[in-house]
């Protein structure tokens, strides 16, 4: 088979790369490990920047977004006896928030796919990278036990923190930047009403909570715990118990509780390759860089990172350019360190850590007090949140 760009991972990043470019008539081929089903049953982040709403809607994946989709102007923070709520349209003069699940965002574009015929394969074991350094690079996959080779122009990995892509990159060429936190995230999903209109982020000295949701009927819920957690040990009645602890009072008394539908616990991480191309290969989305889920960045530095990729293609296959395929990496990682800078400190405000002595909780304290009390520290945590430009 031949192609023009060879995508691996049919995550947001790869289904997204797919979409924009067939919208400008250039051929791809996405090639994805595991079932449809496997690939949507993985629950993650929710929050959505504008620049992503914009995106899905470019690649025509925004219908259902664009109906279902709750659109937040502010969130609350809260540590000691405190809440505060951050304005978000009003510190950042209009800009808003979409709260939409990446499962959804994922169907949605799995569904765009689909209408505009697009080539997913979905199951393709083994894939691999051949022939990086010639003019035609090639994807070999197995499926359904036969052996198979794509011969395509570019290759785009596209398939995350675990995928293969990031090793085709000679290690005498890739630096890779990173930090582990010493805690993880328990999350819980379940169909309850949630705990406010808007997300809440709790410092509380039993460590970090958050309210989210994913409708007006069904909540996701997150506490810090161990890294080592063991998951069979969490009951859903020790969760909402530890939840609530560590809720104000007057939330923790009115919400709502009930079954979980999915509970996980996820680790916390900083993760940053450079450089973000070699030759023909294109890094984008998780494959590059990771980031704690603190500041919801995760998904919405996919998308950025896609609308550069897709950017530097169509300039290539549409009037010949280069330059756009040179700066990618550049570009990319100037917008990935100041999201990984936002997502780190948002973290470190936030979470209770273990070796935290006074010292360092007074810091955090002041921390916070001076974001709660200064206009100008609000409105420079507001404009990260919201998402910097393009
Ligand atoms: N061959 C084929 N597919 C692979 C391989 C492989 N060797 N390795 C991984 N994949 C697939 C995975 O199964 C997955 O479906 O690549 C896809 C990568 O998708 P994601 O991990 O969702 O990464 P990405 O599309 O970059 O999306 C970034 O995901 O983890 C969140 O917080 C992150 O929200 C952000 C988003
Ligand atoms: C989520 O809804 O899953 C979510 C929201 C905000 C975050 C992280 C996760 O910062």
């Amino acid at each position: 088979m031949r192609t023009q760009v060879g995508i691996i991972g049919a995550g947001p990043s790869g289904l997204l790369l797919s979409q924009l470019l067939h919208l400008q008539g250039i051929d791809s081929v996405v090639l994805e490990r595991r079932t449809p089903g496997y690939v949507l049953g993985r629950i993650r982040a929710g929050v959505l920047e504008q620049g992503m709403v914009d995106l899905l809607n470019a690649a025509q994946a925004g219908e259902r977004m664009n109906k279902e989709g709750l659109v937040h102007d502010g969130f609350e923070i809260c540590f000691g006896d405190r809440r505060h709520r951050i304005d978000l349209k009003e510190l950042t003069g209009g800009d808003t928030v979409m709260v939409y699940g990446q499962t959804e965002v994922t169907k949605d574009l799995m569904d765009a796919r689909e209408a505009l015929g697009g080539l997913v394969i979905y199951e393709a074991e083994n894939v691999d990278i051949v022939d990086l350094d010639g003019e035609t690079p090639k994807l070999t996959y197995r499926k359904d036990g036969v052996d198979h080779e794509i011969v395509c122009d570019y290759i785009a990995g596209c398939d995350g923190y675990h995928g293969i892509s990031r090793r085709h990159i000679p290690e005498n060429i890739l630096k890779i930047h990173e930090r582990v936190y010493p805690f993880g995230w328990l999350g819980v999903l379940s169909e309850t009403r949630p705990a406010s209109d808007e997300l809440i982020y709790v410092n509380h000295w039993r460590g970090f909570a958050l309210c989210s949701m994913r409708s007006t009927t069904r909540s996701r819920y997150y506490i810090q715990c161990a890294f080592d957690e063991d998951l069979e040990e969490w009951t859903d009645d020790r969760f909402w118990d530890e939840l609530r602890a560590r809720l104000p009072n007057s939330v923790a008394e009115n919400m709502e509780i009930g079954p979980s539908i999915e509970k996980s616990i996820a680790p916390l991480r900083s993760f940053v390759a450079e450089p973000m191309r070699h030759g023909r290969l294109f890094l984008a989305g998780d494959a590059a860089h990771i980031v704690p889920p603190t500041g919801a960045k995760g998904l919405n530095l996919a998308a950025s990172d896609i609308h550069y990729l897709s950017s530097a293609l169509i300039g290539y296959y549409k009037q010949q350019r280069t330059d756009l395929m040179d700066g990618y990496s550049e570009k990319c990682l100037n917008r990935v360190w100041k999201a990984e800078r936002f997502s780190w400190w948002m973290t470190t405000i936030m979470h209770r850590f273990p070796d935290q002595n006074s010292f360092d909780r007074g810091i955090q304290l002041a921390e916070l007090d001076y974001l709660c009390g200064s206009q100008s520290a609000q409105a420079s945590f507001a404009e990260n949140y919201v998402g910097l430009p393009y």
